[in-house]
């Protein structure tokens, strides 16, 4: 009896899948360095027993703001001076509440007495903790805060410390109470997206740690790189990286190529998205009209870019692609013709 399982392939062509995890965070972080220089210098002053500079980190998603922030709290940690400064980073997503984020707290500070305690007991023993020594505790996505009074606290209660406040609202700071604005007076710093060559460095990076060489070819690389730069979101690449080799392992090719990598995007972005503006128009006239025959699209596109037989093809491929249905009607003196119309249910 043949098993559904019979034809695995074993051999897989990811070396290390982890790599494009997007928490994994890389040895090196280019590109980023004077930001990374700029969030350091804000922490300096805490290793003279001084104030620290709280800061606001602000920009798009997927360009980097977590993955730099993790790797100066990394170089802090490994500086080995956590006896004196501890670092810390709460995700605000995952520990939205009061309560979630000061557990979380003790969590990493190690402090395990913390049941049936209030969030007024625990704010009181961790403080009590963290003033022993200076702090750095990232706050990120900390516009997902059930409530931003924690922050009040925080500054209130916590003495040597750097805030750092990760965000992509850039009306975080209008929105904040004038007590905690006037309080925080942060050093913003905004993180600007990669443009292309940089995004093709930082993938090539990842895809040569996470697959054998040349498992890519080139110009399948090149349009995830088109592609993550354009939309101006590393994770992006990295989704794509990891979805297009998996399209091909299931094709039981070694090799990742274009059309893998085309299959991938056609999968993450829904049909409409990707839809040429001329289809969009032709969807937009079936809608109206119900039935209209290539020649009655033709006029009503009124293009003179587009021919007849251009317009075939356009049609055959949106055919294809299931989004509209072609019925062959008896029409006028002349027979048969084709009458087209717009079936699909997604757009
Ligand atoms: N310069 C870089 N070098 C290597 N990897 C990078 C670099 N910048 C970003 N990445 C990677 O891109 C992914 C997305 O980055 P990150 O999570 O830091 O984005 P973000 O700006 O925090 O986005 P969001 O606002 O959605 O949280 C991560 O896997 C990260 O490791
Ligand atoms: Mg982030």
């Amino acid at each position: 009896m043949p098993n559904l399982f019979d034809n695995i392939n074993n051999k897989s062509i990811f070396i290390d899948p982890i790599i494009l995890d997007f928490e994994y965070l890389p040895k090196l972080l280019p590109f980023r360095e004077s930001e990374q220089h700029h969030i350091a210098d804000c922490i300096k002053p805490l290793f003279n027993n001084s104030l620290g500079k709280n800061i606001l980190v602000i920009g798009k998603p997927g360009i980097g703001k977590s993955a730099a922030c993790k790797f100066v709290l990394r170089e802090l940690e490994e500086k080995g001076l956590d006896e004196k400064i501890i670092p810390l980073y709460i995700n605000c997503w995952k520990n939205n509440t009061e309560h979630q984020f000061l557990l979380e707290i003790c969590n990493q500070i190690d402090y395990k007495f913390t049941h049936n305690k209030t969030s007024l007991d625990l704010l009181k023993t961790i403080s009590k903790i963290l003033n022993k020594k200076a702090v750095v505790i990232c706050l990120d996505e900390v516009d997902k805060l059930a409530d931003y009074s924690i922050i009040y606290n925080l500054i209130e209660d916590i003495f040597k410390k750097t805030l750092i406040f990760i965000t992509n609202k850039t009306s975080f700071l209008a929105e904040l109470d004038k007590r905690i604005h006037s309080r925080l007076i942060p050093e913003v710093i905004n993180f600007k997206h990669y443009n292309y060559e940089e995004t093709k460095e930082i993938l090539k990076q990842r895809m040569d740690l996470a697959f054998n060489k040349n498992t890519f070819e080139q110009e399948a690389f090149e349009e995830i790189a088109a592609k993550s730069a354009y939309e101006k979101d590393i994770r992006l690449g990295l989704t794509l990286l990891k979805e297009s080799a998996t399209t091909a392992e299931l094709k039981n090719n070694s090799v990742v190529k274009k059309e893998h990598v085309v299959e991938a995007i056609n999968k993450l972005f829904p049909e409409k998205e990707n839809l040429k503006e001329i289809e969009n128009k032709i969807i937009s006239m079936l809608k109206e009209k119900k039935e209209l025959t290539t020649k009655e699209i033709l006029n009503e596109l009124n293009d003179k870019k587009i021919n007849y037989r251009q317009l075939t093809a356009i049609i055959s491929k949106m055919k294809d692609k299931k989004l509209i249905t072609t019925n062959i009607i008896t029409k006028g003196k002349f027979g048969n013709i084709p009458v087209h119309s717009f079936v699909s249910t997604v757009l």
